[in-house]
């Protein structure tokens, strides 16, 4: 799967997603976790804009949430069987996140919040089989 991403010209918007220094990779590979918020009334159209940027294959567990308070705050959080450093200088790259972020970006009310972290693995993630999906 794929998704967020961000960029106009240059990585820099990633850059601090990354962090100042380079961490250990994990062997459960990284999560990118990210937060936007955008007009309530632009939250169904931001969703329907994103849908199809989800399928790269390296990107095994995707999600996305949406504020109980406020329909315009969405996350989504991205589980990669990949390194931090592949991701921002590889991935987030690509030609694709183009006219995704080109359409969403201007409904941002404030600043895309993206984290990359280290997944722990086991027994600190699991998914039941019940877990819904739509
Ligand atoms: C909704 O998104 C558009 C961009 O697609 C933007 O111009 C507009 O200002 C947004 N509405 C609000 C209330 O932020």
């Amino acid at each position: 799967m794929k998704f967020l991403a961000l960029f106009l010209s240059t990585l820099l918007p990633f850059s601090n997603a990354l962090g100042s220094r380079s961490t250990s990779a994990s062997p459960y590979g990284v999560s990118l976790q990210a937060t936007i918020q955008v007009a309530p009334e632009n939250a169904t159209r931001f969703i329907e804009i994103a849908k199809p940027i989800v399928a790269v294959p390296l990107c095994h567990f995707f999600e996305l949430y949406q504020s109980l308070e406020d329909p315009g705050v969405i996350s989504w959080v991205e589980n990669w069987d990949a390194t931090a450093e592949w991701l921002v200088n590889v991935q987030l790259p690509k030609e694709y996140y183009k006219g995704y972020l080109e359409a969403t970006e201007p409904m941002y009310i404030r600043p895309r919040e993206m984290k990359i972290v280290n997944r722990v693995g086991p027994p600190f993630a699991f998914y039941k089989s019940w877990n819904r999906e739509a």
